[in-house]
């Protein structure tokens, strides 16, 4: 039986270093309370000297994660790109990054499911791949944020939480017997509350998309949230996903070696791991260094977790679990091969 294994990963983000006193500078906002709130110490975001998309920061990643995968890019027969900050309106950063891997004819498609990018990617990944339609699947998360953040006080609930970043995976259909690979994954979506977490403008609901001299004091313009609201699905729901994730693989919840979860607060992470009784070492978190880089979140969560040897070892069980906006969540267990 076909199976979804992981070849190899890589990562990156821009050199730009933005530390938490950096913010302080422009907004009302201080070290202590992101530390206290949300477990962040510093993030990257592109510079205005070297401006980069979500495509350019994919494309160094993939080049680490084909490296890792010993693969080309010709070898590639399908790239899905999942990032919620698209380089331009369109066409989807598939098709930039394809193009910034020399490739003209590999078949690519955008992922706009957020913090669950992933989760989202890694299933349609596995689907073409047992479905016959895909053999060696590139999937890319990457998010440049800060262009698009409300840097004044008005929006440090949200600004101070963003980081820019991408990471890369290659995915190979292998026949093998043995229960490896991506053994379940389970998605969700509730757009009821699409509001909670979203960036309005510019919009094509509205008969002129882009009005002339752009009012950039309307927040519609930056991305807002009702955290506190999705902090209390997140430890709900994200627990929830768990257990069904586990049943749909029939396995227990003691047979996960470790958890790799989105990165959007550190104190989520620590209350999912407290609902579910787990030891905080079995929780990887690296928000510290890079905030919460939504689509690219997991996967780059995943690469230094095998960098650091506390994952990826044959047989070692690892669940990816995410709630972002959309709502969307979900969760997927894999083992390595
Ligand atoms: O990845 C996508 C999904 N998103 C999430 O999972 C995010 C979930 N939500 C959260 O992580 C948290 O709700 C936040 C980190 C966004 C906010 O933390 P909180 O503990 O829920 O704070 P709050 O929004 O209830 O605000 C508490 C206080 C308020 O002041 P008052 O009204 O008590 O005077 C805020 O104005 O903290 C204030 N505040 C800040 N103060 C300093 C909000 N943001 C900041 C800030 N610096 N950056």
């Amino acid at each position: 039986m076909i199976k979804s294994i992981i070849r190899g990963t890589g990562k990156f983000v821009p050199p730009n270093l933005v530390t938490n006193q950096d913010l302080e500078k422009f907004m009302d906002t201080s070290d202590e309370w992101i530390q206290k709130r949300t477990g962040i110490k510093q993030r990257y975001w592109i510079s205005e000297d070297s401006p980069m998309g979500a495509s350019d920061l994919g494309f160094e990643a993939a080049k680490q994660a084909l490296d890792a995968a010993g693969w080309t890019a010709e070898d590639l027969d399908f790239i899905i790109f999942a990032t919620l900050s698209p380089d331009i309106m369109f066409p989807g950063g598939g098709c930039l990054l394809a193009a910034k891997l020399g490739l003209n004819s590999t078949p690519t498609l955008d992922i706009r499911q957020q913090c669950t990018g992933f989760l989202y990617g890694f299933a349609t990944a596995d689907a073409y791949i047992k479905s016959g339609l895909a053999k060696k699947v590139l999937l890319v998360g990457g998010e440049v944020h800060s262009s698009g953040l409300d840097k004044s006080t008005r929006g440090r609930d949200v600004t101070v939480i963003f980081g820019d970043g991408a990471a890369a995976t290659c995915i190979e259909g292998v026949d093998n017997e043995e229960r490896v690979g991506l053994l379940a994954s389970v998605l969700h979506t509730d757009g009821n509350y699409a509001a909670s977490l979203m960036t309005e403008l510019p919009a094509s609901n509205l008969f002129n998309r882009n009005p002339p001299g752009l009012p950039l004091d309307d927040p519609r313009y930056f991305p807002v949230m009702d955290g506190p609201s999705i902090f209390k699905k997140a430890v709900r729901l994200l627990p929830k996903v768990t257990h069904e994730v586990l049943e749909k693989a029939g396995i227990k919840l003691d047979q996960i070696d470790l958890v790799v979860p989105h990165q959007a607060n550190k104190r989520i992470n620590q209350a999912f791991g407290q609902f579910l009784k787990l030891e905080d070492d079995k929780i990887f978190h690296n928000i510290e260094k890079y905030g919460n880089t939504t689509a690219a979140s997991i996967p780059l969560a995943l690469h230094e977790a095998i960098e650091q040897g506390r994952t990826g070892k044959s047989g070692e069980t690892v669940l990816f679990v995410a709630l972002g906006a959309g709502l969307t969540w979900g969760a997927a267990i894999y083992r390595f091969f």
